[in-house]
């Protein structure tokens, strides 16, 4: 049986879309959308989670869905905080002030912050907090050997952030990031219907459309997508469809600025490493590397090997989830990226 003490660490991913929280013996306890729902008029907080989540853009005007994540970064800290809370009160899931916890964050985050994550997990009952940067978490969740002295370069495409670092001896060598993610795509394809099927949709429908339509090179099958939405021109209920080659096309511009930016990553990344780079492969994980054919573009853009991880949605939590179950192993490899508290260790 796992120790009791053993069972009150914690991992989270605190992501723009999805918040995973992992409890150390266990795994995955909570996987759930990003969201509060609250009514305004009030302030008290009717729904988190994939509850919420059916409220996004249905909402009555007494009522707010709101991302308190936005970016990777705490946007509203007391929403996030309640969210949070809800979270923590399911089952198997510690009340306990002894817990310790782990959570990611996106590179280059300031110190305020990096700060805010640190009070936000406080606030919630957590002990210790460590902070570890989201794409070394993804290495350790799709168990890279990152210990080696071998460089890997890990790309994590997420809802509000594409986090890109290389990585080597358990350390972030270069990192950057992009506020170009999932959310920014599906901005992209609600702009595109509006200019050209002069049509209004919402977030959600946008999602379904790059999700189920969505791709960044010409795949096998053709795919195509009925869509509803409101006429611009009469302010009536319209269907259309909508073909891969217009989601390739409308998602283009943002798959450009990804692969500068990995240029760019590159360009500056040690020449030694850069080879190691060249000989291992960049991998991806993040929900929007299941983008069809993104490895592809990335590949033949870069001219290096590109693999999407196992399990690219769940990987940073699962990576948080291995640094808190071996905290003795980890802890001082955690004093070099979490820049807080250190003197409590
Ligand atoms: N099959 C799919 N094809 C394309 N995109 C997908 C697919 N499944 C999920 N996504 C996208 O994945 C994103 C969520 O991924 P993820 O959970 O990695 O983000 P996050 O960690 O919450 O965000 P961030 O790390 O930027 O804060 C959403 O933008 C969603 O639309
Ligand atoms: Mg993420």
């Amino acid at each position: 049986m796992t120790p009791f003490h053993f069972k009150k660490n914690i991992g989270i991913d605190l992501g723009s879309d999805t918040t995973q929280i992992y409890l150390a013996g266990e795994g995955i306890v909570v996987n759930e959308s990003s969201i509060v729902a609250f009514n305004n008029q009030t302030n008290r907080v009717i729904a988190v989670g994939q509850e919420a989540k059916k409220m996004l853009s249905r909402t009555p005007a007494h009522i707010t869905a709101l991302r308190p994540i936005v970016n990777g970064v705490i946007a509203d800290f007391d929403m996030a905080k309640e969210m949070i809370r809800q979270f923590l009160k399911r089952d198997k899931l510690p009340r306990s002030l002894l817990t310790q916890v782990v959570v990611s964050v996106p590179t280059n985050l300031t110190e305020v912050e990096r700060k805010s994550v640190e009070d936000l997990l406080k606030e919630t009952g957590a002990n210790r907090v460590y902070l570890i940067e989201q794409p070394l978490a993804a290495a350790f969740g799709s168990h890279l050997e990152v210990n080696k002295p071998t460089a890997y370069l890990i790309i994590d495409i997420g809802a509000g952030t594409t986090d890109m670092a290389v990585i080597s001896l358990n350390g972030i060598v270069v990192s950057k990031r992009l506020k170009i993610g999932g959310s920014y795509f599906n901005q992209e394809i609600i702009k595109a219907v509006k200019d050209e099927f002069k049509l209004n949709i919402g977030g959600p429908t946008s999602e379904e459309i790059k999700i189920n339509a969505g791709s960044a090179m010409p795949q096998s099958e053709h795919l195509e997508i009925m869509v509803r939405g409101r006429d611009i021109s009469t302010g009536l209920p319209k269907e259309i469809a909508i073909k891969d080659t217009q989601v390739r096309l409308w998602l283009s511009r943002s798959l450009k600025l990804l692969v500068d930016a990995i240029k760019d990553l590159i360009e500056i990344t040690p020449p030694e490493l850069v080879g190691d780079v060249y000989k291992n492969g960049i991998y991806c994980c993040g929900g929007d590397s299941l983008l069809r054919g993104i490895d592809k573009v990335f590949q033949k853009e870069i001219g290096v090997t590109v693999r999407i991880v196992d399990e690219p949605l769940t990987c940073v939590a699962r990576g948080t989830g291995i640094i808190v179950e071996n905290l003795d192993q980890y802890r001082h490899l955690l004093s070099t990226f979490s820049h807080s508290k250190l003197a409590n260790l």
